[in-house]
């Protein structure tokens, strides 16, 4: 799966000396192109970033809005599955039935959907004036 290959690779570059634990995120966006990003921590341990949020700016930043699919891959016992912030980033881009596959550094993966790791989240809905 190219996603999952994309994402390992940019996993590399993450910047994680506080917590040890790299993570990679693929976006790929309606128009079929791919988006990385990997967390970048701080010493001000707050500032730190996750990996989707910098594949979502980077997607972003090239003038994408639509997430297709995304995928996030780490280490650990168990399979990654993005932080509740990073899911509502997420959701902000796609719509509820939109893949979220999360990934082991071997290679497995869990499929789920972004409606289904944030059911009744908040949205744009909820800023309309009665
Ligand atoms: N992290 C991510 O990059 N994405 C997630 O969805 C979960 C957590 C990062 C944040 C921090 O740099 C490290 O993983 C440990 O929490």
């Amino acid at each position: 799966m190219d996603l999952f290959k994309a994402a390992i690779t940019v996993r590399e570059n993450a910047y994680a000396p506080y917590s040890d634990f790299q993570v990679g995120a693929a976006v790929r966006t309606i128009s079929g192109k791919v988006f990385t990003g990997c967390n970048v921590e701080n010493v001000a341990y707050p500032e730190g970033t996750c990996a989707e949020a910098g594949a979502i700016a980077a997607m972003i930043a090239a003038g994408e809005f639509e997430i297709a699919e995304i995928l996030v891959v780490a280490g650990g016992a168990s399979k990654v599955s993005p932080c509740g912030g990073c899911r509502q980033k997420i959701a902000e881009f796609a719509k509820a039935d939109t893949p979220v596959y999360m990934a082991d550094l071997a290679g497995d993966i869990e499929e789920s959907t972004i409606g289904g790791l944030l059911p009744a989240g908040f949205g744009k809905e909820h800023l309309e004036v009665k």
